[in-house]
């Protein structure tokens, strides 16, 4: 991501940017998965210093409600609901209360996602976990929102956090030939 493509997350003050740069305002409406920590929740931050209005979601509501509360203490207000976008139910859950409380989504931040570092060790289970939320939970959950982006002529941001190590040109193909013969 280019800082000019998205202002709110350059390391300009939201105050030193240029009335033309800033094109957001306190009806902007911003959502961040997996916002409990990290850099969901970093990201929550700012986009609340910048002035949204920002929806916290976590998997876990003490965890969510103890993220929310720490930016509360810093004078910060977000507002909370609970998503764990590996489960479709849950996706159904938060999409219908967002349809009841806000008329559009203007900024939808996918950061949730799991990760089992020693990929030779990795579970059949741990990989389903990593399917279900860092793809399905993406997929799915960006696809119930659609209806909910804003048509006006403001843009819609739809910010998806990724890793080197979903980029498939860094595979290296000796170690899947090398699993897949073990496999037989
Ligand atoms: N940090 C890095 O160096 C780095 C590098 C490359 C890419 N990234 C990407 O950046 C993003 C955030 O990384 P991070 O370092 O901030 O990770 P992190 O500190 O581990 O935070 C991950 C967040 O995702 C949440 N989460 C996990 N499964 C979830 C689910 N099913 N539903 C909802 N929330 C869920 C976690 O909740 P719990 O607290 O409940 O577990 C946590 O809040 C990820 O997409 C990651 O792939 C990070």
């Amino acid at each position: 991501m280019k800082s000019q493509d998205f202002p709110i997350f350059s390391s300009s003050s939201s105050s030193s940017l240029s009335a033309s740069s800033k094109w957001w305002s306190k009806d902007t409406v911003a959502m961040v998965t997996g916002a409990n920590k990290g850099i969901g929740f970093a990201m929550v931050k700012r986009l609340a210093e910048a002035g949204l209005n920002v929806i916290l979601t976590a998997r876990d509501v003490e965890r969510g409600k103890k993220a929310v509360e720490s930016l509360r203490t810093q004078g910060l207000e977000v507002q909370f609901f609970c998503l764990d976008v590996s489960d479709p139910s849950s996706i159904q859950i938060f999409v219908s209360w967002f349809q009841n409380n806000f008329e559009a989504l203007d900024i939808l931040v996918n950061n949730a996602a799991v990760s089992f570092n020693d990929i030779y060790e990795n579970s059949v289970e741990q990989a389903e976990t990593v399917m279900k939320t860092n793809f399905y939970g993406v997929k799915l959950l960006t696809e119930a929102l659609l209806p909910m982006f804003r048509r006006s002529p403001s843009k819609c941001r739809i910010l998806n956090i990724s890793s080197r190590l979903g980029s498939l040109n860094v595979i290296n193909f000796l170690y899947l030939y090398i699993l897949a013969f073990s496999l037989h």
